[in-house]
C-alpha cells in the first residue's frame, strides 16, 4: 500500500499570524500531524498563549516573535530560525489585515495593508530562500488569500464557491 505521509517530526513548518483565527487552526493541524511547528505572532503574550493551546495537539511547537510588516523583525526572525533549525520545509503565509467590512473596499489604510499583506510575505519568502534550499523534501509555500485578491472576478457575478 502507498505511504502518503511524506513528512517526519523533523519537517519544519512556519506559520505567520498563528495566534488566532485560521493561522491558529493551521498550526494545531500541523502539530497534530507530528511536524515541528514554528508559531509566530507580532505580540509575545498572544503568541505564547497560542503556543499553550497548540501544544495540546502536538509536542514540537516553538515560538518566535514576527511582525511581517516590519523588515527588521523579519531579519531578526530569519536569523533566529537559521541558527536554531537550519532548514525549512513549509511556510504558511497567513498573517494579514483588512480594515474593510464584507461589502466595503476602501483604500484608506492601503499603505499598512500593502506592507502587511503583500510585502510581508514577499520579503519573508525572499529571506527564507536559503533555508528552503537546505530542505531535504520539496519546499512548500502556502499563501492564504481571498477572492478579493483576484483581478478577474466581476463584483456582479454570482459564485458557487
Ligand atoms: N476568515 C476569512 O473569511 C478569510 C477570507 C479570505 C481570506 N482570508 C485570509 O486568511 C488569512 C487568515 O484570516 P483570519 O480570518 O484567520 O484573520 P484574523 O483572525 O484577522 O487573524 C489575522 C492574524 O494575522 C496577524 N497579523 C496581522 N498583522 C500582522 C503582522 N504585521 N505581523 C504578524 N501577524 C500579523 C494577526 O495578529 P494580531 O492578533 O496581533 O492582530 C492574526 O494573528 C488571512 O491571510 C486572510 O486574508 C480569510
Amino acid at each position: 500500500m502507498w505511504e502518503l505521509r511524506w513528512w517526519t517530526s523533523e519537517t519544519t513548518a512556519i506559520v505567520t499570524g498563528a495566534n488566532r483565527g485560521i493561522g491558529l487552526e493551521v498550526a494545531k493541524l500541523l502539530a497534530e500531524s507530528g511536524l515541528t511547528v514554528i508559531v509566530t505572532a507580532r505580540d509575545a503574550a498572544r503568541g505564547l498563549n497560542a503556543v499553550e493551546l497548540i501544544r495540546n495537539h502536538g509536542p514540537r511547537v516553538h515560538f518566535s516573535l514576527l511582525d511581517v510588516a516590519d523588515p527588521a523583525s523579519i531579519a531578526a526572525f530569519v536569523a533566529w530560525f537559521k541558527d536554531r533549525f537550519g532548514q525549512l520545509d513549509i511556510l504558511v503565509n497567513n498573517a494579514a489585515i483588512s480594515f474593510n467590512g464584507i461589502h466595503e473596499n476602501t483604500v484608506k489604510h492601503a499603505e499598512v495593508v500593502l506592507k502587511t499583506n503583500f510585502y510581508g510575505p514577499k520579503l519573508l519568502i525572499e529571506a527564507l530562500l536559503p533555508v528552503f534550499r537546505c530542505s531535504t523534501s520539496k519546499s512548500r509555500i502556502l499563501n492564504l488569500s481571498s477572492r478579493l485578491g483576484l483581478t478577474n472576478v466581476s463584483h456582479h457575478s454570482h459564485s458557487i464557491f
